[in-house]
C-alpha cells in the first residue's frame, strides 16, 4: 500500500492536499456558525446601552424587533410617522415589559425639507443624554409595488428614496455620536434579500437598489465604525409576514412569536399577480 501512494504522482497530492485543507476549513467554519447559533443571547443592555431606538416600530417587522427589545430590558425610543400608532405601540410595550418609551414623530419621507429637519432635531433632543446603545433603521418602503420605471409615480419613488436610503443615513448619522463618545453600539440596517440573494428583482427595481445601498452601507459602516466599538449588521430577509393586524392572519397568536414565520403577506401576493401578469401580458 504504501509504495502505492508513494508511486502516486505530485499533482494528485497537491490537489488531495488542497482538497483536505478546504475540507477542513469549510468543516471549521461550519461549527463556528453552529457554536454562533447555540450560545445564548448576549446580555444588549450590558454590551451595548440601555436604550435603543427603533424607526417603524408600529407594525411588521419593527414592531416584533421593538418587543423583542423591550422583553430583553432595553428602553426605548420609537420612531414613526404616524402618532396613533406610536401611542398604542409605546402602551403596548409598556404593558407588557417593565421598560420606559419616548416617541419620536417623524415623517421619514420628508427627511431633507424644513419639517424633516425640524423631526430629526426632535430626534436628536429625544436621544440626547440616552444610554443609546441600539438603532435598528428599520421603517422601509416598496410602494409605488410592481411597476415598470417609466410608469411609476414619481412622488412614489421620491418618498421610496427618501425612506429607504436618506433617512436611514440621516438617522444613523444623528445617533452615532453618543455612541462613538461611549465607545459601544448596534446599528441594524434593514436590507432585503431583493439585493442580496437573488441576482435581479425586476419591477421593484428602486426598492432593490435602495436595499442595495443599505447593505453597502452597513458594510463600509462596520468597517469605519468597528475600532470605535460599534457593530453594524445588515439583515437582508425575504418574504415576511408583515402587517401583522392583518384580518386573514389575525386568529395566529403571531406577536409574541420570537421567529417571524416566512409567508406571503397579502400585499405582496397582490404585487406578485400583477408582476407576473404584466411579464406576460404586457
Ligand atoms: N416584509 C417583507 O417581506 C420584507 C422583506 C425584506 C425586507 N423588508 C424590510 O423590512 C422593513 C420592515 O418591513 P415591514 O414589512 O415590517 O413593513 P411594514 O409592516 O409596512 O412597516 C413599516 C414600518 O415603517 C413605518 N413607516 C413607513 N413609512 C414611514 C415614514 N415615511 N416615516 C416613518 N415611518 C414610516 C410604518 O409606519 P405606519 O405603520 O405608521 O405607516 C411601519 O411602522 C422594511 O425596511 C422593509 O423594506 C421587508
Amino acid at each position: 500500500f504504501l509504495s502505492q501512494e508513494q508511486a502516486a504522482p505530485a499533482w494528485f497530492l497537491s490537489l488531495a492536499f488542497l482538497g483536505t485543507l478546504y475540507a477542513a476549513a469549510f468543516s471549521f467554519r461550519f461549527l463556528a456558525y453552529l457554536a454562533l447559533c447555540l450560545r445564548r443571547p448576549k446580555d444588549l443592555r450590558r454590551r451595548y446601552g440601555a436604550w435603543a431606538v427603533v424607526t417603524g416600530p408600529t407594525s411588521g417587522i419593527g414592531r416584533s424587533v421593538a418587543l423583542e427589545l423591550a422583553s430583553r430590558g432595553l428602553n426605548l425610543v420609537l420612531v414613526d410617522l404616524n402618532a396613533a400608532n406610536l401611542k398604542e405601540i409605546s402602551h403596548t410595550v409598556r404593558s407588557r415589559h417593565a421598560v420606559q418609551t419616548k416617541t419620536v414623530v417623524f415623517d421619514l419621507s420628508l427627511v431633507s425639507t424644513a419639517q424633516g429637519d425640524e423631526a430629526l432635531r426632535r430626534l436628536r433632543e429625544a436621544v440626547a443624554g440616552l444610554d443609546v446603545g441600539v438603532l435598528v433603521n428599520n421603517a422601509g418602503v416598496a410602494k409605488p409595488g410592481a411597476v415598470y420605471l417609466h410608469e411609476a409615480d414619481v412622488e412614489a419613488c421620491v418618498r421610496l428614496m427618501r425612506v429607504n436610503l436618506w433617512a436611514l443615513t440621516e438617522v444613523t448619522a444623528a445617533v452615532l455620536p453618543g455612541m462613538v463618545e461611549r465607545g459601544r453600539g448596534a446599528v441594524v440596517n434593514m436590507g432585503s434579500a431583493s439585493s442580496e440573494a437573488i441576482p435581479s428583482f425586476p419591477l421593484y427595481t428602486m426598492y432593490a437598489a435602495t436595499k442595495r445601498y443599505v447593505a453597502q452601507f452597513s458594510r463600509s459602516l462596520y468597517v469605519e465604525y468597528r475600532s470605535k466599538g460599534i457593530d453594524v449588521q445588515c439583515q437582508s430577509p425575504f418574504f415576511l409576514a408583515i402587517d401583522l393586524r392583518v384580518p386573514l392572519i389575525k386568529w395566529i397568536p403571531m406577536e409574541n412569536w420570537r421567529i417571524l414565520i416566512l409567508t406571503f403577506h397579502t400585499r405582496w401576493l397582490f404585487d406578485c399577480m400583477i408582476a407576473i401578469h404584466r411579464i406576460f401580458f404586457p
